[in-house]
């Protein structure tokens, strides 16, 4: 929790878009965070927490934001975390991802993921390092088309067991213990 209570992490509006936009793409081109459109930004708003200062005279200060995506009951990924560098120190990171792990637990999501950086920072929240191959749905989503794809300078980290299941990818998965759900629909409906 931050030291000063004037600092509240929100669920985002789409009047805060254009803030999340412009902070998030100040930090995508030493690759710190992936490039995200206003467009995409806008169409994923309900993703995005907010941490501002409100002061007791009304004032409100966008300080940052974070994104939770999920991909289903079991898999969540922490994405876009940022808070201005001229607010850093004060709590407010560890605001966000307070809040965003509480929006998880009410999805009744267990297992969550990122990809970093800095570790180290979010070990201190409870997350280890893992395979990146253990999370599927996350290379599928996103590493395919990353033109950092075989330079790939991220830890990946999770919170809580490790998923076992995938919802993206192709249907014929290296994995036999990782059941792949759209596959098991085809095969329920006869539609392959
Ligand atoms: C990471 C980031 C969100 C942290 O925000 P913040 O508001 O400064 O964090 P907090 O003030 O809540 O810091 C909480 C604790 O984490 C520590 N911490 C902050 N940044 C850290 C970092 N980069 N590495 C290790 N520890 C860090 C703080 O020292 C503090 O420790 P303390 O509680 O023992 O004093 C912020 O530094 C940032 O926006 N970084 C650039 C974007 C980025 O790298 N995002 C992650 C992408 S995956």
């Amino acid at each position: 929790m931050a030291s000063d209570p004037n600092i509240r992490a929100h669920k985002a509006r789409l009047q805060d878009a254009q803030d999340i936009f412009n902070l998030v793409n100040s930090l995508s081109g030493d690759g710190t965070l992936l490039r995200r459109s206003y467009a995409e930004i806008c169409e994923n708003i309900r993703d995005f927490t907010v941490v501002q200062r409100a002061t007791p005279d009304g004032e409100v200060t966008f300080l940052g934001c974070g994104a939770l995506h999920l991909y289903g009951p079991h898999l969540a990924e922490i994405r876009s975390i940022v808070v201005k560098p001229e607010y850093r120190g004060l709590g407010a990171g560890d605001e966000l991802l307070e809040a965003l792990m509480q929006e998880a637990e009410e999805h009744t999501v267990t297992s969550v993921c990122l990809f970093t950086r800095i570790p180290e920072y979010f070990a201190h929240l409870g997350f280890r390092v893992a395979d990146r191959d253990a999370m599927p749905d996350k290379i599928y989503k996103d590493c395919q088309t990353c033109p950092r794809l075989y330079a790939c300078d991220e830890v990946a980290m999770v919170r809580g067991p490790l998923p076992n299941i995938s919802v993206l990818g192709p249907r014929t998965i290296q994995r036999p213990e990782l059941v792949q759900i759209n596959a098991v629909a085809h095969e329920l409906t006869g539609t392959r």
